[in-house]
């Protein structure tokens, strides 16, 4: 199998080269601690009895994307450019996380994927096996980087992954988010126990689904240390935060159910006062764009009535110094002076169309952040400064020079 010829080779090469991956373990090499979770005690998290900080990036892409068209005859779903990204593309983003003095990622088609024939559940309990490889290399390539994962369940939106559309449509409710964003029955994929059971049907069959590359089920795998219940989750109105309690909880119990040591994330898009009083979520975070250090206060303020922790799961890159409330650098030194903020991801990293390691793969939401791109070098090195300093709680200068990735990468070369 070539999974584990890959798991020989890089066990054996990780041991000589005194690397990145300067451990083994039955699972395979990793950064240290690779096989100790994640823990939460009060608004801290831990790694193995010391304080650790969950900083890196959003890479939405890394399970299924939508910016490349592949060479014909791989596996392409046109309507939605939908394609599996290569696993040189996924490694060198690892690797570009590492380099950022990052130490997790934000992943959306890691846990969201449904709804179209490269989905992993393309319709109602139908498991596409496929979808299952790219998942599984993303997974196991984070491990060897030393990377953990947070994973939102499912997303707001009819986006090309796939989301809360889908279960509803499955239990025939004929809504899309095109004519129905608005419409009261979009709360039926939160009430109505038919869509919810579905729902967990899907989480369930995500959760104890075993990475032939570990051998582990995503619910064992501590490199994904949080599962989050969705992405920017919402009611009939945009920024409604309607998102019912009994839900969140029902799902936390599964999760926590299932793969008792992983934290729980609320999705919902924005911090929601009645949520506070749910007792299985371990994290709130919010979006923002712009970055807004006001909105940022006001989130840290309310979360501050529990003694829970804070995480800014997206934010613009874009910000400067031209609108002080959304200067990337005054955006840093609020998240780094707030004992409750336990890490941050920017939204969003790309990296080469590896093997081609000519051109970047270009997005078109204004927020592509490519490592090595000329044009945003100040800004990154702004970015790895905030990872480091939150990180390692050290300062290293402005202008810093930026480690070079090669591409291919190669996650045992020191970075
Ligand atoms: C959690 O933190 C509290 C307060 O700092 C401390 O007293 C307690 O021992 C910690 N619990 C664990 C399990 O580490
Ligand atoms: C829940 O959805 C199912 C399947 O569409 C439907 O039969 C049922 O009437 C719904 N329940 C409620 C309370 O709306
Ligand atoms: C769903 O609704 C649209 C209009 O809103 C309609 O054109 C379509 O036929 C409906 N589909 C089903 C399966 O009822
Ligand atoms: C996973 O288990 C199978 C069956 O026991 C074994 O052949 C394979 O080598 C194991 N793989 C890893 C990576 O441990
Ligand atoms: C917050 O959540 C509650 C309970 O789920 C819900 O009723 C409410 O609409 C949500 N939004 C706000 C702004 O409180
Ligand atoms: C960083 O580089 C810029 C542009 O070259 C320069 O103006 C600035 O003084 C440098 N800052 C520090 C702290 O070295």
């Amino acid at each position: 199998m070539k999974g584990a010829n890959l798991f020989t080779l890089l066990t054996l090469y990780a041991g000589g080269n005194g690397g990145l991956a300067a451990r083994t373990s039955k699972h395979g090499t990793h950064g240290a601690d690779g096989d100790e979770p994640i823990t939460r005690n009060g608004s801290s998290l831990f790694l193995a009895g010391k304080p650790w900080k969950a900083v890196g990036a959003n890479i939405y892409w890394l399970g299924l994307d939508e910016n490349v068209t592949p060479p014909a005859g791989e596996p392409y779903y046109a309507p939605l450019k939908a394609s599996y990204p290569t696993k040189g593309r996924i490694t060198e983003a690892m690797a570009v996380v590492r380099a950022l003095g990052g130490t997790m990622i934000r992943a959306h088609t890691l846990g969201v994927s449904t709804g179209n024939p490269l989905s992993l559940m393309p319709a109602p309990g139908h498991v596409n096996e496929k979808a299952f490889e790219t998942i599984d290399w993303a997974v196991w390539q984070a491990r060897q980087a030393g990377l953990r994962l947070m994973v939102p369940l499912t997303d707001n939106f009819d986006y090309y992954h796939g989301g809360k559309y889908n279960f509803l449509r499955w239990a025939g409710f004929n809504l899309t988010q095109a004519k129905d964003a608005s419409n009261p029955a979009v709360m039926q994929f939160y009430t109505n126990q038919t869509v919810i059971d579905s729902f967990k049907g899907y989480i369930r069959t995500l959760l104890t689904h075993k990475n032939p590359y570990t051998n582990l089920t995503y619910a064992e795998d501590p490199t994904i240390f949080a599962y989050e219940t969705g992405n920017e989750l919402c009611g009939p109105d945009w920024g409604d935060m309607n998102v019912p309690n009994a839900w969140i909880k029902e799902i936390g119990v599964l999760v926590k159910t299932l793969a008792p040591k992983k934290l729980l994330v609320d999705g919902t898009y924005g911090v929601n006062k009645t949520h506070l009083a749910v007792e299985e979520i371990d994290i709130f975070s919010n979006h923002y764009y712009p970055i807004s250090v006001k909105k940022l206060q006001a989130d840290l303020d309310l979360v501050a009535f529990v003694n829970k922790p804070y995480f800014a799961g997206e934010y613009g890159w874009t910000g400067t110094a031209s609108s002080a409330d959304a200067d990337l650098a005054s955006w840093f030194k609020v998240l780094e002076q707030s004992s409750s903020v336990i890490g941050d991801t920017f939204w969003s990293l790309f990296g080469h169309n590896v093997p081609d390691c000519s051109a970047f793969v270009e997005h078109s939401d204004g927020f592509t952040l490519q490592y090595g791109n000329p044009a945003q070098a100040t800004q990154t090195k702004l970015i790895r400064r905030h990872f480091i300093q939150m990180s390692q709680g050290v300062s290293i200068g402005v202008n810093e020079t930026l480690p070079k990735v090669s591409c291919p990468a190669d996650l045992q070369l020191r970075i």
